[in-house]
């Protein structure tokens, strides 16, 4: 698994109004969709592209397009549903499934409750969105359930991640033997007794869209 830190003062600064207890959901879903945009620009290094040759008002060039199969995006519900409008901003033509998850918060252990995913993803790279790594049993969850349906490249974006999260992230998904790579705006503390990263941000899916119980 290949680990990539944003070290940038703009990701920097969005992520400190983020964190701010006082920061309405309203800011916080443009400020979620903002840091994603600039996130993606990161995780799509490497996105497949085909040659094309076009007309220009002024000349014939050669250029290059997104390369068929389109990639897959993958926001894991509900928290990584505030980051599916910055990603596919930036690749339209990207085709979206859906993982919902969520985590005991006794155990920490991830339940799967929703999927609506392509049956076979053989040769196509898929994009998946969740702002928090935190035990990294949520995230190590969805790449095995993407590798079960053959992904071979698949790249994890997220906001935060706990030193010990990206650990055993790594451990989940190095034994799958594809391509895995994790790009996170920032590295923080640690987890606390309640496996919430510190300072962390709280919860994410309650900022972004209330509590629900
Ligand atoms: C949060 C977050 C991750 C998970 C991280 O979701 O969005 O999916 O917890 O924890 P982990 O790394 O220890 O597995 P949550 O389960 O709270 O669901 P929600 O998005 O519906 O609020
Ligand atoms: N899930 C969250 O939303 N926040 C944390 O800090 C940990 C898990």
């Amino acid at each position: 698994m290949e680990l990539k830190v944003l070290d940038h003062p703009l990701v920097a600064h969005k992520l400190t109004c983020l964190r701010e207890a006082s920061t309405s959901s309203p800011t916080f879903r443009a400020l979620v969709d903002e840091l994603v945009t600039l996130l993606a620009y990161e995780a799509t290094r490497g996105v497949r592209v085909r040659p094309v040759h076009i007309t220009t008002p002024v000349a014939e060039t050669d250029g290059v397009t997104l390369a068929d199969p389109k990639p897959l995006v993958v926001p894991i519900l509900r928290a990584g549903l505030g980051m599916l409008g910055g990603m596919t901003r930036l690749m339209p033509t990207a085709e979206v499934g859906f993982v919902g998850m969520i985590r005991d918060e006794t155990t920490l252990q991830p339940f799967t409750y929703a999927e609506r995913l392509p049956q076979d993803l053989s040769g196509r790279q898929c994009f998946v969105l969740d702002p928090m790594l935190a035990t990294g049993g949520s995230l190590g969850g969805c790449v095995q359930f993407l590798a079960a349906r053959k992904a071979d490249d698949v790249t994890c974006i997220c906001l935060l991640a706990a030193p010990e999260g990206i650990e055993n992230f790594r451990s989940l998904v190095d034994g799958l033997h594809i391509t895995t790579t994790l790009v996170v705006a920032q590295v923080d503390e640690r987890l606390n007794e309640q496996g919430y990263i510190v300072p962390g941000l709280g919860d994410a899916g309650d900022r972004l869209y209330g509590r629900v119980d």
